[in-house]
């Protein structure tokens, strides 16, 4: 199969969507890879690595979407990009149709073959494709956290883990899912005094099992967060409920009962955010404060780490990348549950529901396309 590898042009994404490791398989594999001149630039990755990796440098985005029978994108194509998909190709990247009409019709359009990251889903409902960017996201809290606190820069003034005579800072992590649980290991291995607050008493059984001492945990309630927070240096928002807006867990008039200086990280902030007065930051203006208590809610975050985050996804890209160029999508889909579950848009016809519901689009079960040539 030939496999293209656009540049990404979305603002401020520094991403790709293959490594040159990752072209080596390919090419290993006996397909053929096409990567537009300068993809891998934002990641650190050079043309010349591409090509000893076996792939041909392309030198326009026109040239590599002309090219590819599988497309490979980190973003979901914006308008620019529309009219260079063709029929019958195979698009894998996060699309995150539901928030985006014209990009939902513009592929109904394209009668392209739309195979969606963030759907694809497992058995056991995990989400592979999105777990390495929670992994980058509830890391980074931690960082960003523990450089907020310091005092020229807005936080109270305390060092995370303290030192020898003194308390170290105490972590409140709302959520002990994927991000919560990689935030919990950054902020214990820093010595801070964590609590992990969720409403899973089997998630907790687990976490209090694999976390070291210094990690609680708690159940998630207004009574025990309200007991929490005037005594919280750090606070990171980390819940999810899948296909819901994110609960308010700490409203406005709880920033009272904070120190001033006291860090809120809301992570969470892509699904409305756990924490009342959070509105979506970008990197270049990352924080703001309300009641002396300082905010930082940036809805990418993985963004500012583009080198690990490109391998963290495409580490766990590859795999189904590979699997859909030896057998195709279909055979590849009917194989894989997790791959059938990401396909959202076919030949022009809606096959996930939630994104036909959404816009009120028909919906065509994907079992037509699997059973059918
Ligand atoms: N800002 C970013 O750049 C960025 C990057 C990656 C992920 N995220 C977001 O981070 C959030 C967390 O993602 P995740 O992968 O860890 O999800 P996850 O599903 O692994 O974990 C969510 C956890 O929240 C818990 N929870 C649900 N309701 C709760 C409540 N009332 N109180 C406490 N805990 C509760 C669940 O039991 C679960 O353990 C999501 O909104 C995700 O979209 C943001």
């Amino acid at each position: 199969m030939r496999i293209a590898v656009p540049k990404e042009i979305k603002n401020n994404e520094n991403r790709v969507a293959l490594t040159p490791a990752g072209a080596k398989e390919f090419v290993k594999n006996g397909h053929e890879v096409f990567v537009q001149k300068s993809a891998g630039e934002g990641s650190g990755f050079k043309d010349e690595a591409y090509e000893t990796a076996g792939a041909t440098i392309l030198p326009s985005i026109e040239a590599t979407y002309e090219t590819g029978e599988m497309v490979m994108k980190v973003k979901e194509p914006i308008a620019s990009e529309y009219e260079l998909i063709r029929e019958d190709q195979l698009l894998f990247t996060y699309f995150h149709f539901a928030s985006y009409e014209p990009l939902t019709r513009a592929m109904v359009k394209s009668k392209a073959v739309c195979l969606a990251y963030e759907t694809v889903e497992k058995p056991d409902s995990s989400l592979p494709l999105l777990v390495p960017m929670s992994e980058v996201a509830g890391r980074m809290a931690v960082q960003k956290g523990a450089n907020y606190l310091e005092k020229p820069l807005g936080g109270r003034g305390i060092l995370l883990g303290g030192v020898p005579g003194t308390l170290p800072a105490k972590v409140l992590i709302l959520g002990g899912g994927i991000v919560g649980t990689q935030a919990a290991w950054m902020a214990s291995g820093l010595g801070a005094d964590v609590i992990i607050l969720d409403v899973s008493l089997p998630r907790m059984r687990y976490l209090s099992d694999v976390m070291p001492k210094n990690v609680k945990t708690m159940m998630s309630n207004e009574y025990n967060i309200r007991n929490l927070i005037p005594t919280a240096d750090l606070i990171i928002g980390a819940v999810l409920i899948p296909g819901a807006k994110a609960p308010h867990l700490i409203t406005k008039d709880m920033l009272k009962e904070m120190v001033p200086g006291t860090v809120l990280v809301d992570v969470a902030v892509d699904q409305g955010g756990c924490i009342e007065t959070c509105k979506p930051t970008t990197h270049e203006k990352p924080t703001y404060t309300i009641e002396g208590v300082l905010h930082y809610c940036v809805a990418n975050m993985p963004g500012a780490v583009p080198y690990t985050s490109t391998l963290a996804l495409t580490n766990a890209t590859l795999p189904y990348a590979l699997e859909l160029a030896k057998s195709g999508w279909r055979d590849a889909c009917i194989r894989y549950p997790e791959l059938k579950a990401g396909l959202n848009i076919i030949k022009g016809d809606v096959v996930y529901q939630a994104v036909a519901n959404t816009f009120n689009l028909p919906y065509v079960p994907v079992s037509y396309y699997l059973n059918h040539n």
